[in-house]
């Protein structure tokens, strides 16, 4: 069942818009992220759906009940809403104390003090700040503040969570343990999560599903972790999810040339109609040799970085990134100098159309 749906959803600020025909829904249950470049608008989405903003156009459903249409005058206030919500910019009350902050949602509810108490205490544990209850936010860091603010949405205990970059200010061992936290979370109390970021590890980790959005507002891909990383539908998706390779191929006659070269490409070749394309390919798919069979390239660039050796390498024109591990740099003869020559093959390669850089299946 949907716990949200958004259909056909538009929003401009001063002529500019920036989402236009939006449809999405979010299952009950499920931990599903939106992943996109800057102002590509996934908070402006999830101010829309946390009742925030209005929309231009379209419906927003939580529950299956109608919470905005302005077509239909409806616009359910964020209160009523029965949505926890954790916004990057992490407003906590800077009058209150942590743990008032975090009791709160509580106190609104009516909640009797010892459960208040016992509750908060709790949650304070869970997000590592139970020695800094009495603080005041203006002293405590920047993490610190997003922690109260996650724990407040937290113990509200809402069986719907919009988390928009709650953890951007962790440093990587609390945001590792946190990012956990929060899929346990989730899980144990089987609520559904919302959560946007611009991290693709964060969203490859917690997610049961995802969504690609691109710079104009519009979802390119949505599906599992796995698909969205090994089925991308176009070279955006693909470009988004890591560090991406990509090699300009033209076909001649029968055989396929890499860049501007007359190498022949030694792999099955996409079907269609092309001419031009282009092979992705991310850095781990790439072998290298001293020599054999393959493609000759020559090392433009070797950098030492202590466990790995990172090399640029040209391949008549077009430029790939790859990495060794130095002990099998060292054990395998992969010690290249900069203008040595060597051996390229691929384990795994994408093939998009050069004109509509969409995915070509083999
Ligand atoms: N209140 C507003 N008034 C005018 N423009 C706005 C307003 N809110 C958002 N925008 C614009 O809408 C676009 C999308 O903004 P949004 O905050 O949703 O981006 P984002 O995807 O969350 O980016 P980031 O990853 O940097 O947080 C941006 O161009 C932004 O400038
Ligand atoms: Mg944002």
């Amino acid at each position: 069942m949907d716990i949200i749906r958004v259909e056909g959803l538009a929003k401009s600020y001063d002529g500019h818009q920036v989402l236009k025909d939006l449809t999405l829904s979010i299952k009950k249950g499920e931990c599903f992220t939106l992943l996109g470049p800057s102002g590509c608008g996934k908070t402006v989405l999830l101010r829309l759906i946390a009742g925030f903003e209005t929309p231009d156009a379209g419906r927003i459903l939580i529950d299956d009940q109608v919470v905005s249409d302005p077509a239909a005058g409806i616009n359910v206030s964020p209160d009523i809403r029965g949505i926890g919500v954790v916004f990057q910019d992490y407003a906590v009350w800077p009058h209150m104390s942590v743990f008032d902050n975090v009791g709160f949602p509580l106190k609104i509810a009516k909640r009797p003090a010892n459960e208040l108490k016992d509750r908060v205490m709790e949650t304070l544990e869970l997000v590592g700040m139970a020695n800094l209850a009495h603080r005041l936010p203006s002293e405590l860091s920047g993490g610190q503040q997003q922690r109260v603010a996650l724990a407040r949405a937290i113990v509200a205990n809402s069986s719907l969570m919009l988390l928009d970059e709650p953890l951007t200010n962790l440093d990587a061992n609390l945001r590792e343990e946190m990012r956990f936290e929060i899929k346990e979370l989730q899980r144990k109390l089987n609520i559904t999560v919302l959560y946007v970021t611009h991290d693709q590890e964060i969203a490859l980790a917690l997610s049961d599903r995802m969504a690609i959005m691109d710079n104009e507002g519009h979802i390119r891909q949505i599906g599992n972790p796995w698909e969205i990383f090994e089925q991308p539908v176009d070279s955006f998706v693909f470009n988004f999810m890591g560090i991406a390779n990509f090699m300009p191929v033209r076909q001649l006659g029968e055989s396929y040339r890499v860049g501007n070269g007359e190498q022949i490409v030694p792999w099955e070749a996409p079907q269609g109609n092309a001419a031009n394309w282009v092979a992705g390919f991310r850095p781990s798919d790439v072998q290298l040799a001293p020599q054999g069979p393959g493609l000759r390239g020559k090392v433009k660039r070797a950098s030492f970085l202590g466990s790995m050796i990172d090399y640029l390498i040209e391949i008549d024109g077009a430029h790939l990134r790859t990495s060794v591990e130095t002990h099998e740099a060292m054990s395998k003869g992969l010690l290249f100098k900069e203008d040595e020559t060597c051996a390229i093959s691929f384990r795994d390669l994408h093939w998009f159309d050069a004109d509509s850089l969409a995915e070509v299946k083999k």
